[in-house]
């Protein structure tokens, strides 16, 4: 027999309130999902889903029954036994993470009659949850429950990673809450893992960092590669062999990006730097994935002696395949940076939807990798688009007014493609 039904809402229908909520409907529960965004609650309830997953839109679909969109506070409190807390903590001028939407909804919750949890899944800084139960005291609800409930889940597999985590964290100061939220998650396949709120909270920071930290390290054996003629995938495949170690997150690249490593890593930063601590290992994380954008940039620079009028083609806009998502994207520093240098940048991506903004206004798309190359004196493979494999390479080159090729995720041959007449370069390998 299943746990028993759960009437939840969800605060935000982000990235992570939408597969929380669509996540928590097909277990069984009934979901609320509010936003502020009166265009993003009625495209919901239209049917739509604002954001790319694969799998969300089915999954929306077939729980219409239990999962509604409100912009509504009342409609979303009415009955409410869980309120989840998903809305953005972007970073602040100072570095601190902006917390004002997450204090907004937790003194909506006021009027909550039937509320026994508040659950945040937002990403915050650690001390929070402190901050939100002295918060919640002082409005006269002593008596509900407090809980952090970090997600782990990495766009483009959101759902998979909700239904079937490797763990599920849940940081409460009482029993009560712990079990209720356990409960909650009743048919996900995962262990759940209880502890305190701070550590909770500092579970997710670290996670992302130390994930953070693999790719910096292996970038910069890349670069070390590069001078000494190693091979950086046969050494990254047989460190990632040692069970210790693991192999996932050794994929050398352009470096990371995305709306969560470059956020919460400086989140990082900035947490131990208030508390009168620089968290050096960290630094260096951070200073080597910025040098490894401005690496790409150079590469091209040193090949063809300078940037100025030249024409570059960049392959895949969006921080990795399998999403539209733009945030702190690589593409965008490279893009920036080689039009300052004076080039002019071509694009290409199947996803993307660059806003239209700097640097991205000053830029050309173009529907297919092959027009982007067309004319160009090089090109930065940025995003490992599975497209880019079907891409009719020998032509490219023939097309290209000078066939260089910057593979800054090592998707092909480095002998396939000299034998096409490429100037090729990639990450860390001869
Ligand atoms: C990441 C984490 O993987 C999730 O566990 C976490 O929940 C999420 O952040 C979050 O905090 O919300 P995500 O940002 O969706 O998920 O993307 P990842 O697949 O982790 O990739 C991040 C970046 O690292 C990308 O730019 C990717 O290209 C790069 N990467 C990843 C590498 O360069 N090499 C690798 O081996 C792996």
């Amino acid at each position: 027999v299943g746990k028993p039904e759960r009437h939840v809402a969800v605060f935000g229908a982000g990235y992570i309130g939408l597969v929380t909520g669509a996540c928590l409907a097909e277990l069984g529960h009934r979901v609320v999902v509010r936003d502020i965004d009166p265009d993003k609650v009625a495209l919901l309830r239209a049917g739509d889903v604002p954001i790319y997953e694969p799998g969300l839109g089915d999954m929306i679909a077939r729980n219409k029954e239990r999962l509604t969109f409100t912009l509504d506070l009342a409609e979303t409190l009415d009955g409410a036994e869980i309120a989840y807390v998903c809305v953005d903590t972007p970073p602040s001028a100072s570095g601190d993470a902006d917390l004002s939407r997450l204090w907004a909804v937790v003194k909506s919750l006021e009027g909550a009659a039937h509320l026994k949890a508040v659950v945040v899944k937002s990403t915050v800084p650690v001390g929070t949850g402190a901050r939100v139960r002295a918060a919640l005291d002082a409005a006269g609800l002593a008596h509900v429950g407090y809980a952090a409930n970090p997600e782990f889940t990495a766009e483009g597999r959101a759902v998979t990673d909700f239904l079937k985590p490797d763990r599920i964290v849940i940081g409460s100061a009482d029993e009560a809450t712990a079990a209720l939220i356990t409960d909650l998650h009743d048919g996900v396949d995962g262990p759940v893992v209880v502890m305190d709120v701070r550590s909770a909270e500092m579970v997710k920071l670290a996670s992302n960092a130390l994930l953070a930290t693999k790719i910096s390290f292996i970038n910069e054996i890349a670069t070390l590669c590069e001078k000494t003629g190693a091979d950086v995938e046969e050494v990254a495949r047989a460190v990632g062999l040692d069970h210790r170690l693991g192999p996932h997150f050794l994929r050398p690249g352009i470096g990371w990006g995305g709306s969560c490593f470059p956020k919460d890593s400086e989140a990082l930063r900035q947490l131990a730097s208030n508390t009168g601590y620089h968290l050096q290992l960290l630094s260096a994380v951070i200073d080597v994935n910025n040098l490894q954008k401005r690496r790409a940039v150079q590469k091209l620079h040193d090949e063809l002696g300078t940037l100025a009028g030249m024409r570059v083609a960049l392959l895949g806009l969006t921080f990795k395949p399998g999403t539209d998502d733009m945030r702190e994207a690589p593409s965008t520093v490279l893009a920036a940076r080689l039009l300052a240098e004076g080039a002019e940048v071509r694009t290409w991506d199947p996803m993307a939807r660059p806003a239209g903004v700097e640097p991205w206004s000053s830029t050309t798309r173009h529907p297919t990798p092959e027009l982007a190359l067309a004319g160009a004196d090089a090109a930065i493979v940025v995003t490992e688009w599975p497209q880019l494999k079907e891409v009719d390479w020998a032509g490219a080159a023939s097309v290209m007014r000078r066939p260089v090729l910057y593979d800054g995720r090592n998707l092909f041959d480095p002998a396939a493609m000299r034998a096409l007449g490429y100037t090729y370069m990639s990450v860390g390998r001869p």
